[in-house]
Parts: structure tokens; C-alpha cells; sequence
């Protein structure tokens, strides 16, 4: 995810910068800058890849006096990872920094373009700069342009703005992304995305709200909330704990990453949903022409949200549709029709039997699509269109909101081609995107269910191994359910369709079987809890996840009540990756990095 920085005092402002930007490292980038204005000088760099090429680039550039800076590091939503897409953007005598996504940039720029203005990128965030150029034009001062600007854009964002017509100012404005300011006895001023890199600079901190925006000097810190009154700080300690800082205050990243679910599915929707239609820039009007069949292939919790998938193309979308393991899909000489439209899912883009795949795909000459959280991956580069999914980096071995943001692609990627083909009503159509808006917060973690989780966590500790179980969707999730507890734990656990029970592994039961059960009130309510009544009638030991009390369970998990089966969909997902979480915690794991796994698996 992208990062920022910035500073107002007389240090090495370059040095500042960059090591700020070290700090933000963790959090994944593909490309950097930085911008310096000291007096009436304006340097500016960027760099594609790793900081030690930003490093090179301005080795030979100091500043020594007052200067003020601002720096980023970008993970690429809009436009490839390139220099020109590299932030600090630049107008004719400012420069921006953008974290977050502006959802009305298109129409800003069209707009913009019809004045004559030229746009070097194809980022969201250039509109920024040259919206408040065009404003300075025809205000009295900087602030007033800058202010006129924020209130333009609509989208998530953390922005700092420095130009020369005040050349001792950073302006800023935070609406969704993260943003605070740092200061020290020695009159400093850091801004920063995160905490970790103000540790060891600052002492004391402010958390900027949502709609706050404002201007900071060497002697002043201006900030205005959205109804424009001016804020008095709230100035807090600062931790000094780096690592703790990087995990934003959670004990693992794992955990994190479960708990920014909301803010990174907000991000994939973002600018992608209209009241009756879907949005892919990305994808061509006529991509999905002459398909009649879709095959979707990848590995691991990737290949559980393909399976989801399916589920969806042949209900929604209604084309046939099936999926495959990358590995198997290899070596068995498969069949493959040019009708077929092939997609891959992949977090990391470099997955070697999923890539592999794709390579085969195109021999063939089949259509092509990756879905995917990393822009300029390999899969990335190869495939005929790609949709990201915009979840930024993902730490923690056992992939968690990778999973949920590509489930929330391929359930926008059915509307879309349902709007196209027609097979679902447009009032239909409507109420999913509605429904659409809910997950983020059918995601949120509720402190409630975490503690229930943590208690229960306990009891699921020994026995002779977990069956997770579910029916339609709640199958797929029921595998990645076990998937997760699996890695972490490094205990026995299955996932099968609750159906399928009865022909074999039933007889597995007696109360040290552990059976995870899904039990959504929207899909197959009856048969699913038929099925989980023959286990408990054989003693097995069972803990139902559901909206609805279940008098045959032993432990209940209860999520809230939805009238539609995704959201339930979403909020036991969460249930099972804390159930996964909490269990490896208890048997003192490192959740983290489980023993014998690596993140992205580029060898066969
Ligand atoms: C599980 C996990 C793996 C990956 C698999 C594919 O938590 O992370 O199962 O899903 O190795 O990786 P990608 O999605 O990068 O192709």
C-alpha cells in the first residue's frame, strides 16, 4: 500500500525523507519519490523498484538550510508501476502526494483536458495538482485554491501539497487514508501515513481525522475540520515500538491484515460501482464477446476464491464455468476451446503453476484475464487484461484479505457481464450493488465476537482433527477455512461439502471430531443444518457459525442477520480466520510465518 511522508525543518531534509520512506517499506511499493523545495529550488526524483534505486538517483543532491519536503512510496492502483506514475506529481510549479483513490478523477479530467492541460500519467492523482493550479488562478492565496481543491474531490485520500507560490508551507487533507503530524522540541514537523516513521524523530503526535485539511508551517499548524473551523491538536504520546507501530498496535500481522478487511475492500470498490452498473476501466466493452465457457485456475486460498467464483459465473453471469487446480491442470494435457475465456488468480502474480497455466493458455490461444493484487507481476504482464484487486501488501503467510478482495472482484466482475448479457434483471442488478456497499462493513471486526473467539479458541486445541463444512459458496469457504487453521495450527483440517459427509467421513465422528459448521440463514438453511444434526447425533463435537441459534451445537458463533447470502459469506469468513488465528496463538505458533510455508511459492 502506498506511503507517505514529509518535513518542515532545517535537517537534511533528503536524508529525512528517504529514511521515512524506509520505514514504510513493509507495507509494500513498486516505485518512490520525493519532492524538495528549498527557497525558490525545486528538486524533485523518482524511481521505479526498491528505495536504494531513489538512493542512487539523489545521491548527489543535498540540502543543508530550511527546506520542506514531501515523499511517497506507490503501490500501483491506476496506471503501471512506472516513473511517470511515480509520485510526487508535478504541475507547473507544485507537486503532490497522494495515498487513497480519487473516485471522480475521470470526470476532473476531462474537464482538466478540455482547458488545454496535459496529463503525463495515468494516475487518479494527478488531477490534484493540476485542479489546484487552475484554482490558484483565480483565488487570492494557496490555501484558498487548496481548499477549493479538496472540496472537488470525492474518494478516499491522504494528501500532502507543497508549491512555490508559499514556498514554506506543506498543505494537507485527509479524508479515509490514513495521515498524522509529528513534532519535537526542536520545532520539526513530520507528516507521515504511519506511525514508524516518526519513531525516534517525534515525541508527540496527532491523528488526523477524516475531512480534516489544513497548512503547516515552521511555526504553525493549521488544521481545519469539514465544516472549515479551525482544530485545536490533539496531541498524543508517541509509541516507541517500531515493530508494534508496523502492525499498527496488533500483535501479528495476520491479524492486522484481518482487521483492515473494511478499508481494503472500500478501496477495491472504489470508482468501480454506479447505482445500476459495474465499472472495469480495465477491461474492453467487447471482452467478454464470444465467450461461452470461463476456466478458472490457481493455487491455494487463490483457488478457493476461483471456486467461489464458479458458483457465481454459472448462477449470475450464466456462463458455464470450471475450475482448476494449477498444479494438476499442467500435466494433463486439457482441452481447450477458443470460446474459453481463461482466468488466473493469483495474490502474488508469480505463483509458477499458476503462471505456467497462463503461458498454456495463450498458446492456445484463449482470451485471458488475471485477477490479482500485484500490478507488474508476471501474470500481470502476460495476460490479456488484468483487474486488481487492490489489497495492498499482504504480510502474513496465510493469505486473509487477498482471499476477500478477490471474492469481492469476481462478485463485481458477475454483474458486470450479467449487465452485458443481460441475465439478471437490472433491478437485480441494483440490489447487489447495493448489497455490494455492505461488505466493508459485514467485514468490520466486532470486539464481541473476537473475545468469543478468543475464549472458545481453548476448546479447539486437541482431538483428532476439524472438518469444515458447508454447502454452495459456504464449501469453498469451509476449505479456506481450513486452509487457514491448517497453516497456523499445524492441526488436522478439512473442509467438505456438508452433504458429502454421510458418504464417509461421518464415520470419523465422536466428540474429539471437531466440526466447524456453516450454517447461513440465505442458502440451503434446512439441508445444511440436516447435515450438521446427523454429526452431532454421532457425538461429534460442534461449533456452528450462524445467524441463528442452533440447539444441536455445542459452541455457537453467532454473525448478525443479513437477507442475502454473500454478506453471511463475508462475516464468517472473518469468524474463521480469528477461529484460525486464535487457536495458533494458544499452541504459541508464529502466526506470521508458519513453519514450512513462503508467501509467494515461484517454484514447482
Ligand atoms: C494460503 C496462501 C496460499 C496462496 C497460494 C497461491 O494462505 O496464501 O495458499 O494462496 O500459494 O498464491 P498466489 O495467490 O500468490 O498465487
Amino acid at each position: 500500500m502506498c506511503g507517505i511522508v514529509g518535513y518542515i525543518g532545517k535537517k537534511n531534509t533528503k536524508e529525512i525523507l528517504l529514511s521515512g520512506l524506509k520505514e514504510l517499506e513493509y507495507r509494500g511499493y513498486d516505485s518512490a519519490g520525493i519532492a524538495v523545495l528549498s527557497g525558490d529550488d525545486f528538486s524533485s526524483f523518482k524511481a521505479v523498484g526498491k528505495l536504494i534505486n531513489l538512493e542512487e538517483k539523489t545521491k548527489n543532491f543535498t540540502t543543508d538550510s530550511f527546506a520542506i519536503g514531501i515523499g511517497h512510496t506507490r503501490w500501483a492502483t491506476h496506471g503501471k508501476p512506472t516513473e511517470l506514475n511515480a509520485h510526487p506529481h508535478i504541475g507547473e510549479s507544485s507537486y503532490v502526494v497522494h495515498n487513497g483513490i480519487i473516485e471522480n478523477y475521470a470526470q476532473i479530467k476531462k474537464e482538466l483536458e478540455n482547458d488545454g492541460i496535459k496529463f503525463l500519467s495515468q494516475t487518479d492523482t494527478e488531477v490534484i495538482i493540476h485542479l489546484f493550479e487552475k484554482k490558484l488562478k483565480t483565488t487570492t492565496n494557496a490555501f484558498e485554491a487548496f481548499k477549493k481543491t479538496i472540496e472537488d474531490l470525492e474518494g478516499a485520500y491522504a494528501i500532502l501539497l507543497v508549491t512555490k507560490n508559499e514556498p514554506k508551507t506543506i498543505f494537507f487533507a485527509k479524508n479515509g487514508s490514513p495521515m498524522l503530524i509529528g513534532i519535537n522540541e526542536e520545532n520539526e514537523k513530520y507528516f507521515a501515513s504511519s506511525d514508524s516513521p516518526l519513531i525516534g524523530q517525534c515525541n508527540k503526535v496527532n491523528y488526523f481525522d477524516d475531512g480534516d485539511y489544513g497548512y503547516v508551517t515552521e511555526d504553525t499548524i493549521n488544521v481545519y475540520n469539514s465544516a472549515h473551523k479551525l482544530k485545536k491538536l490533539n496531541l498524543l504520546e508517541l509509541s516507541t515500538n517500531k515493530l508494534l507501530a508496523q502492525k499498527d498496535g496488533f500483535r501479528f500481522f495476520m491479524e492486522k491484515e484481518i482487521y483492515e478487511q473494511s478499508s481494503v475492500i472500500s478501496d477495491t470498490l472504489m470508482g468501480r460501482l454506479s447505482d445500476d452498473e459495474i465499472l472495469f476501466d480495465e477491461l474492453d466493452k467487447s471482452f467478454f464477446d464470444d465467450i461461452n465457457e470461463i476456466k478458472l485456475c490457481a493455487c491455494g486460498t487463490s483457488y478457493h476464491s476461483a471456486l467461489t467464483a464458479s458458483y457465481m459465473f454459472e448462477r449470475y453471469s450464466k456462463i458455464r464455468c470450471s475450475v482448476e487446480v494449477a498444479s494438476e491442470f499442467r500435466y494433463r494435457k486439457p482441452l481447450m476451446d477458443k470460446d474459453t475465456l481463461f482466468i488466473v488468480i493469483s495474490q502474488s502474480g508469480e505463483t509458477a503453476d499458476t503462471l505456467e497455466t497462463l503461458k498454456m493458455a495463450k498458446e492456445a490461444g484463449l482470451k485471458t484475464l488475471v485477477v490479482c493484487n500485484v500490478d507488474n507481476s508476471s501474470m500481470v504482464r502476460l495476460a490479456d487484461a488484468c483487474i486488481l484487486t487492490r489489497a495492498g501488501i499482504e504480510k502474513g503467510v496465510a493469505s486473509t484479505k487477498a482471499f476477500a478482495t478477490q471474492v469481492v472482484v469476481f462478485w463485481m466482475l458477475n454483474l458486470y457481464i450479467a449487465k452485458q448479457k443481460k441475465t439478471l434483471s437490472s433491478q437485480e442488478i441494483s440490489k447487489q450493488i447495493s448489497l455490494l456497499r455492505e461488505v466493508p462493513s459485514s467485514v468490520k471486526v466486532k470486539d464481541t465476537t473476537h473475545e468469543k473467539i478468543k475464549r472458545l479458541s481453548k476448546r479447539y486445541l486437541y482431538g483428532h482433527g476439524f472438518f469444515f463444512i458447508g454447502r454452495d459458496v459456504f464449501y469453498p469457504l469451509a476449505l479456506e477455512g481450513a486452509l487457514k487453521l491448517k497453516e497456523i495450527s499445524y492441526l488436522h483440517a478439512e473442509g467438505y461439502p456438508s452433504g458429502e459427509m454421510k458418504h464417509g467421513p461421518i464415520a470419523l465422528a465422536d466428540p474429539e471430531l471437531f466440526t466447524i459448521a456453516l450454517l447461513p440463514k440465505n442458502m440451503l438453511y434446512e439441508k445444511a443444518k440436516s447435515n450438521i444434526e446427523e454429526l452431532s447425533a454421532r457425538d461429534s463435537t460442534i461449533c456452528a457459525i450462524s445467524a441463528t441459534e442452533f440447539d444441536k451445537a455445542d459452541d455457537h458463533i453467532m454473525i448478525s442477520s443479513y437477507d442475502n447470502y454473500m454478506l453471511e459469506f463475508f462475516e464468517m469468513m472473518v469468524v474463521l480466520q480469528l477461529l484460525s488465528l486464535e487457536i495458533s496463538v494458544r499452541l504459541g505458533n508464529d502466526v506470521d510465518m508458519p513453519r514450512n510455508l513462503a508467501k509467494s511459492v515461484t517454484v514447482e
